[in-house]
């Protein structure tokens, strides 16, 4: 049986994970309107992903006897200055993703629940990744400076971002 405390938390984190899904889908959406749809094809991949983590803590509250709240989700910024600036906030929102994952794996020391630090170790890795991927474009973005034919190639690149799949995220 989950407790109260960390069936709260895990109901914030399913809407802060659909909250993500929902701001790399507007993310796509940007880069369709300014003409690069390697780099829509591939936000596009990142929100399938958030959705799927969203999922893994749905069903873990489910498993664990809890119940799902559904919040409103928040409406995600839709403009940006530049592909450089979007995934600076891509690394920005990551990084408040990670402290959220630190804090729930606080909680669930303090807690004593044990199947929960499980299920966060999980997060706790998977966010080592983010972090770094965005960091990695971010650097591949400042290297190609303005550069069309640079940009052009990454762009393709970025498209061939395989679908993520649940068994990547169990
Ligand atoms: Fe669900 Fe991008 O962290």
């Amino acid at each position: 049986m989950i407790s109260k405390k960390i069936e709260k938390a895990f109901n914030d984190q399913i809407n802060a994970e659909l909250y993500s899904e929902y701001l790399y889908l507007a993310m796509s959406a940007y880069c369709e309107t300014i003409d690069l749809p390697g780099f829509a094809a591939w936000m596009k991949q990142q929100a399938a992903e958030e959705h799927i983590h969203a999922m893994r803590f749905y069903d873990f509250v489910f498993d664990r006897d809890g119940r799902v709240e559904l919040e409103a989700i928040a409406k995600p910024q839709a403009e940006y200055k530049s592909i450089l600036d979007m995934f600076e906030n891509v690394l920005k929102h990551e990084q408040h993703v990670t402290k959220l994952i630190h804090d729930l794996y606080a909680l669930a020391l303090k807690e004593n629940d044990y199947a929960a630090q499980v299920e966060l170790q999980w997060f706790i890795a998977e966010q080592v990744e983010e972090e770094k991927t965005a960091k990695d474009i971010i650097q591949q973005l400042k290297w190609v400076g303005d550069k069309s034919t640079a940009l052009y190639m990454l762009d393709q690149k970025l498209a061939a971002r395989p679908a993520p799949t649940t068994a990547e995220a169990e």
